[in-house]
């Protein structure tokens, strides 16, 4: 069996009185399960982060409590470690800023992403692409200063409609890839995720051929070219996913996950792909 990473990413949507009961009942419906081998990560908005992070440590004081543990005798080192081993959800932002800090209004750096509680961060989302122009080479500063900042980078790529009609779509994600990925740097963990732009929220998946071949493509030019010093690379896959496809798509090899946009409102929903798949 292998392991899979599930992320849930929000967009713009839900607000601060959503986040706590969407917790609490994610961990009702994962509570009798083992999810060993799956990891799961929310990507809220950012206003949402400390708040996101402040209901996890919550429920995680509470059971530590009912084991027995006095919360309010510990150090914080203690505490920061027996928290983070029953923590069951990762936090992750949709976004950071290609600077360090200074006066660029409204973004968010990757120093205040990491300082609430964020391991992760999505970078380079097509919707970001698009709306915000953010280039390769943005997007490879953007990958730069996460690792900077000790966060691990969620890359998306993937190809429009017109592309994979001209079939040039592997060509596509190539020069992504290619572009957009420091080289010659080392890098401990690195997540892809391929979302082909056709299929994000249309309710279009690729056939398992078709992800199948992408991921193959993927694996093979970041393990195949000594330029890319990645240790511990996933590739995942976004883009109308659902309960009924999660684990089909999650058991093609060298497929490690999922980027869940809309399927992952819905707690009830996304608990049930996380279950699935962590059979997968
Ligand atoms: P979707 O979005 O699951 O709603 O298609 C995926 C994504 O954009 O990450």
């Amino acid at each position: 069996m292998k392991s899979n990473i599930i992320i849930a990413n929000w967009k713009m949507n839900h607000s601060f009185d959503d986040v706590e009961p969407w917790i609490t009942k994610f961990n009702q419906k994962i509570e009798n399960s083992n999810l060993n081998s799956t990891e799961i990560i929310v990507c809220p908005p950012a206003i949402l982060l400390d708040y996101f992070d402040e209901i996890l440590l919550e429920e995680e004081f509470k059971i530590l409590e009912k084991k027995g543990e006095d919360v309010e005798d510990l150090s914080q080192e203690d505490l920061e470690k027996m928290t983070s081993e029953i923590r069951k959800i990762n936090l992750g932002a949709q976004n950071c800023s290609s600077h360090e800090s200074g006066s660029f209004t409204g973004e968010i750096s990757a120093k205040m992403i990491s300082d609430s509680g964020c391991k992760y961060v999505i970078i380079g989302h097509s919707e970001r692409r698009k709306c915000s122009n953010e280039s390769d080479n943005i997007v490879k500063e953007k990958i730069l200063i996460s690792l900077k900042n000790k966060l691990i980078p969620i890359l998306c790529i993937g190809e429009d409609l017109q592309i994979r009609d001209q079939k040039d779509h592997l060509n596509f994600i190539k020069t992504q890839l290619n572009n957009s990925i420091p080289k010659n740097q080392e890098i401990e963990d690195f997540i892809v995720a391929y979302e082909p732009i056709w299929s994000i929220g249309t309710g279009k998946t690729p056939t398992l051929e078709q992800i199948s071949e992408a991921a193959n493509f993927i694996q093979k030019e970041l393990a195949g070219n000594i330029d890319f010093k990645i240790k511990n690379l996933r590739i995942i896959y976004g883009g109308s996913t659902n309960k009924e496809n999660s684990r089909e798509i999650t058991s093609i090899k060298n497929v490690n996950g999922l980027l869940v946009g809309g399927s992952s409102l819905d707690v009830d929903e996304f608990a049930s792909i996380s279950l699935s798949v962590e059979e997968s």
